[in-house]
């Protein structure tokens, strides 16, 4: 079991009808961006400096593995790291195991990695992440020619992998819109003599493409079809380091966004927020709802636009979001679902098939917190439909089944629900928001953990 699981000791909590949330919070730094900067440092030649990196555990395990893997990287303060790369093709054989813990990112990242060098590598992940599909990144590593050593039933963790000497450059179609995928491919594709190609229909977050370049390799983007896009790498660049500051996730800040909107007379302000129009799904459903949300203080940082988000709370109303957006906002349906839960009206989330192979399986899960919190919805197909009535009543106990997204976003629900929101271990929230606690707290939202809830 991986050393970073925490099946052991599951940490309760509970969230609590809070008074209006005020203030300003700075959310930590995007773990996409933070990942790929520790990754892509690695593969460069010279010394990378990264300020703002989130400090959350699946980004650890990812530093942990580019350590194991031969580059030297080290913590020089809060959020500051360098990275002393050891260039594209020069990874060193890792003696143990690559244990990425929860992290789904960072493992199918680095498959791509050690796809590209003449090496063999063990992967391995907590519970959760044994489940998860591999399948879908083994595919494509192995037409270029990876071998997959050994690997647990259906191709899952944890598995080994071995570089061959000379990699294939291959044209390949993703049968889902997913930023993994491609990353890995790409990220195989340095290693390969001529052009790498991934073609996806649906357009997925584009943090690789745009790093990469940052870091001098030629990568070509061209639109594809209606929504899709068609991505090429030239093989074997000499990557050369560059800065990095990575901007506030997204993501995370959707948890204090919805706390705000949802909680009355709330006024809150969210610094530095990566505005990536492929992560901005949410902002926009939100707005379709009616929510009061303002970019203030647009402006670049280190190549992604951010700004300050002002939230106020707001009375939402139920919409239809497409299932075209689901690239744009995929780890922030349990949250809408939130959001949906205090709108008045029918919300319908459509095209939701990928949320049941993330952390959890998040349909199911959010599903049944929505039961427990007494929200009453329907799943059609793979779609969700959440019957918001302007109020929940709460008053349950929701299970987060190892997934930060679900522990974060049902708390949230338990500052504006009727009764106190109970769900079951908060522990996981420490890969991707550590500060998640104190920061909410700071806001004013009242969440009782451990001795308290237990
Ligand atoms: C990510 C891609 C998405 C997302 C994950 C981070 C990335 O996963 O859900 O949290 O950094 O590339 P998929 O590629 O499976 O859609």
């Amino acid at each position: 079991m991986s050393s970073t699981g925490h099946d052991a000791n599951p940490v309760p909590a509970l969230a609590r009808r809070s008074a209006a949330l005020k203030g300003r919070v700075r959310v930590p730094g995007d773990k996409s961006v933070s990942h790929r900067s520790l990754i892509f440092g690695a593969l460069t030649v010279g010394e990378t400096r990264i300020s703002g990196l989130l400090e959350g555990e699946d980004v650890l395990n990812t530093a942990k593995a580019c350590a194991a893997l031969g580059a030297t990287v080290e913590r020089l303060g809060e959020g500051e790291w360098r990275v002393e790369g050891v260039g594209v093709g020069g990874l060193r054989q890792p003696e143990g195991v690559l244990d990425f813990g929860n992290a789904g990112t960072g493992s199918r990242l680095m498959m791509g990695v050690v796809a590209g060098n003449p090496i063999t590598a063990t992967f391995d992940g907590d519970a959760s992440l044994r489940r998860r599909p591999m399948r879908r990144i083994l595919d494509p590593l192995e037409k270029m020619g990876v071998q997959v050593v050994d690997a647990a039933e259906g191709g899952r963790l944890p598995l080994t992998l071995k570089g061959p000497k000379d990699l294939v450059p291959i044209t390949y179609e993703s049968p889902v819109a997913s930023a993994q995928i491609k990353s890995a491919v790409l990220l195989a594709g340095l290693g390969a003599p001529g052009e790498t190609t991934v073609i996806e229909k649906e357009a997925s977050r584009d943090h690789t493409e745009r790093m990469l370049t940052h870091f001098g390799a030629q990568v070509t983007v061209e639109p594809y079809g209606a929504h899709g896009r068609k991505v090429t790498l030239k093989g074997r660049p000499e990557l050369k380091p560059a800065p990095i500051r990575v901007p506030a996730d997204p993501s995370s800040a959707a948890f204090p966004l919805v706390a705000a909107l949802i909680v009355p007379g709330s006024d809150v302000v969210i610094e530095g927020v990566m505005t990536n129009p492929l992560r901005t799904g949410l902002f926009i459903t939100l707005k379709e709802m009616g929510a009061d949300i303002v970019f203030e203080n647009e402006r670049v940082e280190g190549g992604e636009s951010v700004a300050d988000i002002r939230v106020r709370a707001s009375t939402l109303k139920g919409v239809d979001v497409p299932a075209e957006r689901a690239p744009s906002m995929i780890d922030e349906y349990p949250v809408l679902a939130v959001a949906a839960s205090f709108a008045v009206g029918k919300t319908r989330m459509n095209g939701l098939s990928e949320l049941r192979v993330k952390e959890s399986d998040r349909l199911a899960a959010v599903a049944d917190g929505l039961s427990a919190a007494g929200v009453s919805y329907s799943i059609e197909g793979d779609d969700l439909i959440v019957e918001g009535t302007g109020s929940v009543p709460g008053g349950g106990a929701v299970a987060t089944h190892m997934d930060h997204r679900i522990a974060m976003s049902f708390l949230v629900m338990g500052l504006a629900a009727d009764n106190p929101l109970k769900v079951d271990d908060i522990s996981f929230i420490a890969t991707s928001f550590p500060s998640f606690l104190p920061q909410m707290r700071g806001l004013g939202a009242v969440i009782e953990d451990e001795a308290v809830a237990a």
